[in-house]
């Protein structure tokens, strides 16, 4: 009886276990705080390796410019799934990331649909389109930080 009794119980685990999305899960906050700031670090070096084509101190490379993008666009959707409730703490984020929990969503969807757009005109090699884009996802960085990052 007792047996069983583990074994279930253990098997319960197990398929919970197996049962939970693949989606982000952090055993402690501190593991969600590195992991979105990891990703936030891929996603700025990703984005800002371009400023100096979009400058037009370098020549426009399309294929690598196209490249570079699908990795941004991979990217852009990885940190917001990494800001649990109660994982403020050690981390920039501002309490509004939570208590304007929708506010916070929109500027998510804001960003990944300026991602979306740069990468449909990054392959074009039209660099007057390839600015605009640039510029509208870097707005949409900035439009995040000023009301969701605390600064430095
Ligand atoms: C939807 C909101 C949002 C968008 C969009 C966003 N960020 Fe952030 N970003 C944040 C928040 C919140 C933090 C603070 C995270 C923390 O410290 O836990 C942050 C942190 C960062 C950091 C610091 C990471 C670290 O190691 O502490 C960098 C760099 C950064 N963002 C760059 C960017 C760039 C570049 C873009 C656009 C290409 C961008 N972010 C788009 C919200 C956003």
């Amino acid at each position: 009886m007792k047996k069983i009794t583990v074994f279930l119980s253990l098997f319960t685990v197990a398929s919970a276990l197996l049962m939970q999305p693949v989606q982000a899960q952090f055993a402690k906050p501190e593991d969600a705080v590195k992991y979105r700031q990891s990703a936030l670090t891929l996603i700025s070096s990703h984005f800002g390796r371009m400023q100096s084509t979009v400058k037009g101190a370098t020549p426009y490379d399309a294929a690598a410019i196209q490249a570079n993008v699908e990795i941004l666009k991979t990217l852009s959707v990885l940190p917001w799934a990494a800001f649990p409730a109660g994982s403020q703490a050690n981390s920039s984020a501002k309490a509004e990331v939570w208590s304007d929990a929708a506010g916070f969503k929109q500027a998510q969807q804001k960003f990944e649909g300026a991602v979306v757009k740069l990468s449909e005109v990054s392959g074009s090699g039209d660099l007057e389109r390839l600015r605009s884009a640039f510029g509208d996802v870097g707005a949409s960085c900035k439009a995040c930080h000023d009301s969701y990052r605390a600064k430095k």
